[in-house]
């Protein structure tokens, strides 16, 4: 998890809690007691990426990165609810997320290739 604003706006320190997408800057952990928690830590490692952070990676969805945590969690979240979102939603789900780079577009184009891969992962 990352933390950037701290104020429950930029959505880099998005985590699922109990699979819904939460800012968790403003959660207390003592608040958890028995949820589920996923963070980005658990999306795979730097030798063995996570499909959705390997969509990141082949479409360029990060460029300083410093959003690419709550993306990526974010897109997790969308893709179990949205398996084939389409443009629109897809961009109304990453706008709750700031990236400063403004680089949108390759974001969305992460989570399209995150969908295409977890359909090839599905069969
Ligand atoms: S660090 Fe939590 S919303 Fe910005
Ligand atoms: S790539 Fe995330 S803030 Fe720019």
């Amino acid at each position: 998890m990352k933390a950037s604003c701290e104020r429950g706006v930029c959505g880099a320190c998005t985590t699922l809690i109990d699979g819904a997408p939460v800012a968790s800057c403003g959660v207390f952990a003592f608040s958890l007691d028995g949820a589920s928690v996923e963070t980005v830590e658990g999306q795979g490692s730097a030798d063995d990426l996570g499909p959705v952070q390997r969509a990141f990676a082949e479409c360029g969805g990060f460029q300083c990165g410093y959003c690419t945590p709550g993306m990526v969690m974010l897109t997790t979240a969308l893709l179990r609810e949205h398996p084939e979102p389409d443009d629109e939603l897809i961009r109304s789900w990453i706008s709750s997320n700031v990236c400063r780079c403004t680089g949108y577009q390759m974001i969305s184009d992460s989570v399209r290739r995150a969908a295409e891969l977890a359909r090839e992962e599905r069969g």
